[in-house]
């Protein structure tokens, strides 16, 4: 089952948000009742457009998503998604959230992570084996087919059943969480997708603990000249053909590339990740800035 996020409460409360934002960001044009701009790739669109324009994306990709990511990374985002579980810690009775979760790659991880921990002992007998019957990872993601692959994963992996893995359809800009929910927040390959990251942020940091860890893995800026004309290369030569050629959509790997060289620079997004409230910020950079994981703490 995949819950949807629709509580009036936490609904008036998002939209309190975004008017208090709206406020306190007032962007010139919108003083001159311009419409909002975001961008999607490297066009600019009207706010409200982007984010149709990614469902569009995503429904398209969903069915071969996960091969295209092994085809076009040779396989690295596995390594990438482990690094960044590594840096979450799992523990049994950890109540986690993966936001743009899509197909479950992360929250699979998380799952793994605390089984492990377990089995090697690391269960305190404090905790007692009750706790991971409390572990929760929490999979929000905006898109219905991206979930509906991340269930169908699911099962085949032996969890369709498994309370510790929960299917939730929701926007990162307005989660439908009370305050001080869970101990982590991991985001992969999501936040370069969505309107506003500033909202994403602040509302990661709303859903968070005390003491709970922020992390984001996202494609990011290479510094090195040569190895960037290269990479640059290979982004716009090659991805697009092999998204035409393995699920028949050039436009959304298009899309992918233009999308990463709009992202924030690294510096800029730990700064951003700052501004929302978290503490202890930084960041490792993956195969010279192709990838970057960004970690922060709510204290
Ligand atoms: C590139 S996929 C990443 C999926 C997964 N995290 C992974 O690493 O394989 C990006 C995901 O972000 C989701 N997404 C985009 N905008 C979103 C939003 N506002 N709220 C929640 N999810 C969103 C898309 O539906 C898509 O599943």
């Amino acid at each position: 089952m995949i819950r949807r996020c629709c509580s009036r409460s936490l609904q008036a409360t998002a939209v309190g948000a975004r008017l208090l934002y709206t406020a306190s960001y007032a962007h010139p044009a919108s003083l001159s009742h311009q419409p909002r701009t975001a961008s999607f790739g490297f066009r600019e669109v009207p706010e409200e457009e982007k984010e149709r324009l990614v469902g569009n994306v995503f429904t398209s990709v969903a069915s071969k998503y996960d091969l295209m990511n092994d085809i076009m990374s040779g396989g690295l985002h596995r390594l990438w998604k482990d690094r960044l579980v590594s840096k979450l810690r799992p523990f049994p009775g950890m109540q986690h959230l993966d936001v743009a979760g899509g197909t479950g790659d992360v929250a699979f991880r998380v799952l793994d992570a605390v089984y492990r921990c377990e089995q090697s002992g690391i269960l305190k007998k404090s905790l007692d084996l009750e706790a991971d019957d409390e572990t929760r990872v929490h999979v929000c993601d905006i898109n219905p087919a991206m979930l509906e692959v991340g269930k169908s994963r699911a099962k085949e992996k032996g969890l369709g059943k498994a309370k510790s893995l929960v299917w939730v359809e929701g926007d990162a800009e307005a989660l439908c969480y009370n305050d001080n929910t869970f101990d982590g927040y991991t985001i992969a390959f999501g936040i370069r997708n969505v309107t506003h990251i500033d909202k994403v942020l602040s509302e990661s940091y709303r859903v968070l603990r005390r003491g709970g860890h922020f992390l984001c893995l996202e494609l990011s800026h290479v510094e090195n000249p040569i190895f960037k004309q290269l990479y640059d290369f290979y982004s716009f030569s090659i991805i697009p053909s092999i998204g035409d050629l393995v699920a028949n959509d050039k436009n959304s790997y298009q899309y992918l590339v233009e999308s990463i060289r709009k992202f924030p620079r690294q510096e800029d997004f730990a700064l951003m990740i700052r501004q929302a409230g978290f503490q202890k910020v930084d960041y490792e950079n993956l195969v010279g800035g192709v990838v970057a994981i960004h970690s922060g703490y709510k204290l």
